[in-house]
């Protein structure tokens, strides 16, 4: 999996860009606020769909119009791809618009089509942040390695939203407890496969993450499980029911679902150091690379924003390793030589600029 060649306008910062990638490894300097993270931000859309740090859409518009767009050509199995994403805003709301080689697609068919594996600074508190992040981490890796199932999360989304309206509803009086049994149905439905998705892929994770970590942390063990729905689930969701109404949402659900962290046989979320943190977070990201690549045949392009410089010489060199052996990395850095001698003489090097590529220097 590569990018060859990223197209930006008025893209956040970018007003325009076009430049051409190198297969394995692409630097990118700046100082802060220049525009690092946003460019990651457009690989990352291509990748997904959607942004994984805007809460809106209209925020990725730049100042020029109320249009953007973000263009990636890909090669995949010997086959190269263009992916093209146009933005607009349209009565306050972001609007998108995708196409594949011309062809129209929805948002929840892209992903699948540009495999990243991003690892930026928030990242870190991966462990210690609340459960929204690692399903969140979940939810990336999956839509990118199973078509369907950015389709499945958003059915999901949906019920849910119809069910605890419907909850508000029955509190309310407006309605009776039975005109549940429909959506109750459908959230088993849509949850269990879900679930089952989760749990086959942490299965899949645990010792892809327990060898790195082991490798990185002079042996420690990090063990890693699937939280996910009652193996009743349907029997839950039928005897949360009353809860649900009381607190107007819905108790049971994929939606709660969490991942399972532990050093040494305790709980990471709740002891584990600054530093212990870390080593799990770039454990993780290094088993995320590993299981896209297997399951797909192909290494995915390995976004790493800024990390470098906040990583010890261990877990620098853990990634490193990967980055000198592995696929296309694009590494943003506001330091002036974030590698090692040897792998920076391999870098394609530009520096970014108030949201423009120039020569460093
Ligand atoms: N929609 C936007 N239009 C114009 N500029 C933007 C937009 N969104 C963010 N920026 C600017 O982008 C810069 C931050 O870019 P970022 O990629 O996060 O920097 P860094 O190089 O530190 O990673 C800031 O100067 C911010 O004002
Ligand atoms: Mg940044």
């Amino acid at each position: 999996m590569r990018l060859l060649r990223l197209e930006l306008r008025n893209f956040r910062n970018y007003r325009h860009l076009d430049h051409d990638l190198g297969g394995h490894l692409n630097l990118f300097l700046g100082a802060n606020g220049q525009g690092k993270t946003n460019l990651l931000e457009s690989i990352a859309l291509l990748a997904l769909s959607a942004s994984p740090r805007a809460r809106r859409e209209t925020e990725l518009l730049g100042p020029l119009a109320a249009e953007a767009r973000v263009l990636g050509r890909v090669e995949s199995e010997g086959r190269i791809r263009e992916i093209r994403i146009d933005l607009r805003e349209e009565a306050g709301r972001g609007r998108k618009r995708i196409e594949v080689d011309g062809v129209n697609r929805r948002a929840v068919d892209l992903p699948g089509l540009a495999r990243a594996v991003l690892f930026w600074p928030e990242d870190l508190n991966l462990v210690k942040a609340g459960p929204e992040h690692r399903r969140r981490f979940l939810n990336q890796m999956l839509v990118q390695v199973e078509p369907g199932h950015a389709r499945l999360i958003s059915r999901y989304a949906r019920v849910l939203e119809q069910r605890n309206h419907l909850l508000k509803q029955i509190a309310a009086g407006e309605t009776g407890i039975e005109t549940l049994a429909a959506w109750d149905e459908e959230l088993v439905a849509v949850g269990s496969q879900i679930a089952s998705s989760r749990r086959a892929a942490v299965a899949e994770l645990a010792p892809l993450a327990g060898r790195h970590h082991q490798a990185i942390a002079a042996g420690e063990e990090l063990a890693i499980g699937y939280l996910g729905p009652p193996d009743d689930f349907a029997g839950g969701v039928q005897k949360s029911r009353s809860l649900d109404v009381r607190r107007g949402v819905t108790g049971v659900g994929p939606h709660r679902d969490d991942l399972l962290l532990e050093l040494g046989g305790r709980d990471a979320r709740a002891y584990a150091s600054q530093g212990q943190q870390r080593t799990l977070v770039v454990s993780l990201k290094l088993a995320e690379a590993d299981l896209v690549a297997a399951r797909t045949g192909e290494p995915p392009i390995l976004l790493l924003d800024d990390v470098l410089s906040e990583l010890d010489a261990e877990r620098r060199g853990a990634l490193l390793e990967r980055v000198a052996s592995a696929g296309q990395v694009v590494v943003t850095s506001a330091e002036a030589a974030p590698l090692p001698l040897e792998l920076m003489h391999e870098a394609r090097v530009n520096c970014i600029r108030a949201g423009a590529l120039e020569p460093c220097g």
